[in-house]
């Protein structure tokens, strides 16, 4: 007995401890809409002021979020997301203690924050903490960074991860304004999708903010012993000091492209746009953070080839981040919109011959994955999704992307580019800083551009809602590449190196090439392509990605070397995926592709970590 004594109030203590807050009494319905708990439609949320201190050691974020509220329909529940977060306690107007308690665990939706509020509560302070698992944190050991010297923190939000470092109304229908004060240590410089500042401090104190109001997927900060480099008036480049020099080459560009794309849609609406280059972690190509795009370091291939991606991520600056997706079911009319804007900056800045590399190149993609889809799950490739009880990364896909950018210009052909710009004008101007449905652009649609071209062959309801590729998919003639694919089927036939003449190619001649190449035929020529090529050793992530796939459908073992390298040091989940996807297709593959993520699955973002470990059929 004396023995249990002792751990009953240790016990009793805890539970003390850690039930000071009120509960709520009588928990409302807890409903699931849009991938959120949250009641937006009951509650007006305006804007959210973050106070947090970064902790490298403890791999936490720690402080409050004030949440600045109009319950308008006087409801006595605020209810918020939050996914593996640790909520300390709640204060209306940051005085009183509320009553708060937290929902059931649902898997990747995480849990609703139900707090008791009153009809005229306008401020509601939660005060928490994050877990070093957080998904959308990513805490880099000083290895994992350019410098090897200090750790290094992003975050990626998109689409529902805001939740697991800040509580909120994490649905794109809900924008807010946003400041913060972040707490670091004086060797970083923490970088927000905000105002910025260009230099550390000695305080370690920096205030951010961000007036227009934005959804939850844009929050963003990252924190590192970062530097800046001026590229224009208004933009410029964030990056490791390692870094710098090589990404503000890249990206000299800058300035041309925002001016570029203002001149095709619109005055650009969010003051500066910077650059920043992440550590190779990074499990994107880019982000479109307002104001601060994150980008991997993968595109700073030496020779400008890969900045498409930068005009993509800018291109968001309108489809996206200023006529926003209402919910993810929507995701196409993000990302098909940029897509298209992505190609027409290109086509103005270096000319049509190159965007329409970039397209058939694209293209080429969309049509190998119709494919794919039509065979295991059709209903994914309709550019409107049913995303209920599913993961919104699930509709992350060409569909979206080239569907949707190929459906835009199906339209542009049918009625010619000038009415087509004007339209697409006049929808970022009636839209701006609000968020859209399919349904509301077709409804513009039909009375800006239909009724004005009564004759255009528009069937805008079979690309929008039924599956595969319709038949008016336009084609795209890139003449340059004509010239490698003829090369390629002439090597495929006679196998002789001269077939290939790789003067003046760019990374995206290569890229053909690659995917034109039929890996049966040149199975006992791989040896030959790369004395002549040099491509194994390459440096270029993009064209690794698709020779590395060449070697693993030949077993050409020279590679492997590189290729488990490459999955050593690349996190970018576009490139890691059809790696490890054809790696699986025989048992050495399987062998080899597990023992590397074993290894490799520590530097991964959890993004990738969760595709890759699908792949593998791991449960992680
Ligand atoms: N917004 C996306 C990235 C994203 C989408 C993150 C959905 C999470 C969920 C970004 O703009 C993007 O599309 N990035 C692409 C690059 C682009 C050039 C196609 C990428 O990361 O590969
Ligand atoms: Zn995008």
């Amino acid at each position: 007995m004396k023995f249990y004594f002792p751990i009953s109030i240790t016990f009793l203590t805890m539970l003390m401890v850690s039930c000071t807050h009120k509960s709520i009494q009588h928990m409302p319905d807890l409903k699931v809409k849009n991938h959120s708990f949250s009641n937006y439609d009951s509650v007006a949320l305006k804007s959210i002021y973050l106070n947090l201190k970064v902790d490298f050691e403890k791999k936490e974020l720690a402080g409050k979020a004030i949440l600045e509220i109009d319950n308008h329909s006087g409801t006595p529940y605020l209810m918020l997301d939050t996914r593996q977060l640790q909520i300390d306690k709640v204060l209306l107007e940051d005085k009183t203690e509320a009553a708060f308690s937290l929902g059931k665990e649902q898997e990747f939706i995480g849990q609703a924050l139900v707090i008791g509020i009153e009809k005229n509560t306008h401020k509601v302070a939660v005060y928490y903490h994050t877990s070093p698992n957080a998904e959308a944190l990513m805490w880099l050991s000083p290895e994992q960074t350019a410098g090897k010297k200090y750790p290094f923190l992003f975050t990626q939000s998109q689409a529902i991860l805001a939740r697991t470092w800040v509580p909120c109304m994490d649905a794109p229908a809900v924008r807010f304004t946003y400041s913060a004060d972040i707490f670091c240590d004086t060797a970083f410089l923490p970088l927000m999708s905000a105002a910025n500042n260009f230099e550390r401090n000695k305080e370690g104190k920096y205030h951010f903010e961000m007036p227009q109001p934005i959804p939850s997927y844009l929050l963003a900060l990252a924190v590192g012993h970062l530097e800046f480099k001026t590229l224009g008036e208004n933009c410029g480049v964030f990056a490791e000091p390692e870094m710098l020099e090589k990404s503000a080459y890249e990206f000299v560009d800058l300035p041309k492209m925002i001016a570029g794309a203002s001149e095709l849609y619109g005055a650009y609406a969010w003051g500066r746009y910077d650059v920043l280059v992440l550590p190779p972690s990074f499990p994107f190509g880019g982000m479109e953070n307002p104001r601060i795009t994150f980008a991997t370091p993968t595109i700073i291939a030496g020779d400008r080839s890969l900045v498409s991606l930068v005009a993509h991520e800018l291109a968001h600056s309108w489809s996206g981040n200023l006529v926003t997706n209402q919910t993810w079911d929507d995701f196409w009319l993000n990302e098909g919109f940029t897509v298209y804007f992505e190609e027409r900056i290109m086509e103005k800045l270096y000319g049509k011959p190159y965007s329409d590399m970039l397209a058939e190149l694209s293209l080429g993609e969309l049509k190998v994955t119709v494919d794919d889809f039509m065979k295991s799950a059709p209903g994914d490739t309709k550019l409107k999704l049913n995303l209920t009880g599913r993961n919104p990364d699930d509709g992350v896909s060409d569909i979206a992307y080239i569907k949707g950018c190929m459906f835009l210009r199906m339209i542009e052909q049918q009625v010619g580019r000038p009415a087509w710009d004007q339209f697409v004008n006049a929808y970022f101007a009636h839209f701006k800083f609000k968020t859209v449905t399919t349904n509301d652009f077709i409804g513009f649609l039909k009375e800006n551009l239909l009724n004005k071209y009564p004759k255009a062959q528009i069937n805008y309801e079979e690309w929008i809602f039924n599956i595969g590729l319709p038949k008016n998919c336009p084609e795209i003639n890139s003449t340059e590449l004509k010239r490698v694919a003829a090369m390629a089927s002439e090597f495929n036939a006679t196998k002789k190196i001269k077939a290939i003449d790789t003067v003046g190619f760019t990374t995206h001649h290569w890229l053909y090439l690659l995917r034109n190449l039929s890996a049966d035929s040149i199975k006992s020529e791989m040896g030959a392509l790369d004395s002549a090529f040099h491509l194994t050793a390459s440096n270029n992530a993009e064209i690794q990605c698709d020779w590395y796939v060449l070697c693993i459908k030949n077993t050409y073992q020279p590679a492997y070397a590189s290729i488990e390298n490459y999955l050593m040091s690349v996190g970018r989940r576009k490139f890691l995926k059809p790696v490890y996807e054809n790696l699986v297709k025989t048992p050495e593959g399987i062998v080899f592709g597990k023992r590397v993520f074993e290894k490799a699955k520590e530097s991964y973002h959890a993004v990738s970590r969760n595709t890759i470990a699908n792949i593998l059929m791991i449960k992680e």
